[in-house]
């Protein structure tokens, strides 16, 4: 299993269509297709708007594939600007308000994940140190990215925990922007019991 570790390599795409377009959804659907039966907020992009994404050249997207070219992990992002219609839960007045003089060079990352076959050997960290390392190259002062808690707390923490040590620093602080409570009323004459 850890020889897959090192052998983690990562490409740089910006419209990715067709066949190939198709076989990532397959992909990233197995990967987020199940969390949505864990959260009340949907956890996924349906097949069209995944689609349009990967065909956007506004999106940068990593691929990570180990040494055989199977498909490890992938990531996309956005560089914000008024109309989002790919990430519409996204208040980017909320960003443009708070932070006018980085407006234009703040990117939004919807999308990382690996599947769970292939947890725990490196590509989501490579993924996110890459995202890093993009920030530092394109001069990116601020990056947003959003998680279900319930899904997977430690993610945060991962974040913060990867560029320690790193050569380019500890080039990230966190601040928690936000949350949103999930409620449920039941009648409890209908539904008594828990
Ligand atoms: C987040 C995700 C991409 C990480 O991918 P990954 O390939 O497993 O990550 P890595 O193997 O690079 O690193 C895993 C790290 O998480 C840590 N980790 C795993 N489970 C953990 C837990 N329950 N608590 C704390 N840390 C944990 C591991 O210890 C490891 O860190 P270490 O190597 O420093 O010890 C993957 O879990 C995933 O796809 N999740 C589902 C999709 C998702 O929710 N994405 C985020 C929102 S878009």
């Amino acid at each position: 299993m850890d020889t897959r570790t090192a052998d983690v390599q990562i490409s740089i795409r910006h419209e990715i269509v067709g066949e190939e377009a198709e076989q990532l959804w397959a992909f990233y659907n197995d990967i987020f297709g199940p969390l949505n039966e864990e959260s009340p907020c949907r956890q996924s992009l349906h097949h069209g708007d995944f689609i349009a994404l990967l065909g956007s050249a506004e999106f940068v997207k990593f691929v990570a594939r180990d040494a055989n070219k199977a498909t490890l992990g992938f990531t996309a992002f956005a560089t914000l600007k008024e109309e989002m219609p790919l990430m519409p839960w996204i208040s980017t007045e909320y960003f443009r308000k708070r932070w006018p003089e980085f407006w234009g060079r703040i990117i939004y990352v919807p999308i990382i994940g690996v599947p769970r076959d292939a947890r725990a050997l490196g590509a989501g960290k490579e993924l996110m140190l890459q995202i890093l390392q993009y920030m530092r190259e394109h001069s990116i002062p601020l990056i947003g990215f959003d998680h279900s808690v319930g899904n997977i707390p430690y993610l945060p923490d991962l974040i913060m925990r990867i560029t320690n040590g790193k050569p380019m620093g500890s080039l990230s602080k966190r601040k928690e922007l936000d949350s949103q409570a999930y409620y449920l009323l039941r009648d409890q004459y209908q539904l008594p019991e828990e």
